[in-house]
């Protein structure tokens, strides 16, 4: 059974550690601060003695007698940050809201809430990091087969080709270049200027640089938005948004494909980028809320247990029922 909060896996060894880390958790609650709308502010964390505590948008402490610290306080959870952890941690990636609660004492919070300028650091730092490593990202992924996901988009679709299809977050244009030899007539959206070249060059389509938090979308436009391993970069306070304004640009009756890494209904930045993970019950929510209709989803990649599958994919109809939006 799919469970919102997936358990993590806190090694027995490391019990000591953490009764020890409880305490300085307590401490650091007190020292944390809050956001004008009451919520705990993310990143509160301890640090490798020394190192500088500055943090856009964070508060953060050193703690000169402690080895590098990696648990960070976020809204409704705590996690331990993998980038941070010593070798030995790495395995324990996050911490069970009732399990930081036991040993951190605090109240469960909301996914985080961020400001204007957090959000555009947020987008510019992922962004750049695609842009940085858009030719190793093209040789990694050019070969990636997501034909289930393409089948399990296109045959929601209704009409016969060429169809109006977006494909939202194309990076270097792989799966572009499939639907237009599918005989449809996409459209390429992206946020990094050498994915948006090479997307052009590969298919041959048309492509915009956009953000996807200042998207401008044409209204009533496309059949169908195909949005792969893209939508868990919004942060969690912006989906709804974006997701409307996807839905605006759907043609009644479009539909809505998205893939993104499930986790525990938290968000975290690896390196420079930023990603929320949610659950199978928030997702569809935030779904359902923002006017659309469940037409299917699954786990991948295929055949795998459910904890060897941490893509969920999900296919959506743009709703047109007068008790939602639509
Ligand atoms: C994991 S890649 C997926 C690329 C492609 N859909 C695929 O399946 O290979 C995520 C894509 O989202 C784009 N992206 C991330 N944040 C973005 C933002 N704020 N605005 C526009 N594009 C963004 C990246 O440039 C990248 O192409």
């Amino acid at each position: 059974m799919e469970n919102s909060r997936p358990a993590i896996q806190i090694h027995h060894k490391h019990c000591d550690e953490l009764a020890f880390r409880q305490r300085r958790a307590a401490s650091l609650k007190r020292n944390s601060t809050r956001t004008a709308s009451g919520c705990r502010r993310t990143l509160d964390y301890w640090r490798p003695a020394g190192k500088a505590n500055a943090e856009e948008g964070s508060s953060s402490r050193t703690q000169t007698a402690l080895e590098p610290c990696f648990v960070a306080f976020q809204p409704k959870t705590a996690i331990m940050l993998e980038d941070q952890a010593p070798a030995q941690w790495r395995g324990c990636r996050h911490v069970r809201p009732e399990e930081a609660l036991h040993w951190a004492a605090m109240p469960p919070l909301p996914l985080c809430t961020l400001t204007a300028r957090e959000l555009h650091h947020i987008s510019s730092s992922t962004i750049g990091h695609y842009e940085q490593s858009a030719a190793a990202f093209w040789q990694g992924t050019k070969d990636h087969d997501v034909s289930q996901n393409v089948e399990a988009f296109l045959r929601h679709v209704r009409g016969a080709p060429p169809l109006a299809l977006l494909d939202l977050g194309c990076g270097p244009g792989r799966d572009l270049a499939a639907f237009r030899a599918r005989g449809h007539e996409p459209v390429g959206l992206d946020g990094a200027a050498s994915f948006v070249a090479m997307a052009r060059a590969h298919s041959g389509c048309e492509v915009w640089q956009q953000d996807l938090l200042r998207l401008d979308l044409p209204p009533r436009r496309f059949h169908g938005i195909f949005a792969n391993a893209v939508l868990f970069h919004v942060p969690s306070q912006e989906l709804p948004r974006v997701l409307g304004e996807l839905r605006d640009a759907l043609l009644t009756g479009g539909v809505l494909f998205a893939s993104n890494p499930r986790g525990p209904d938290l968000e975290q930045w690896h390196g420079a980028r930023y990603g929320t993970y949610l659950s199978w019950p928030r997702w569809r929510d935030s779904m359902t809320e923002s006017g659309f209709e469940e037409l299917e989803h699954y786990y991948r990649p295929e055949g795998r247990p459910r904890s060897e599958q941490p893509w969920l994919a999900s296919v959506w109809r743009k709703r047109t029922s007068p008790d939602g939006p639509g």
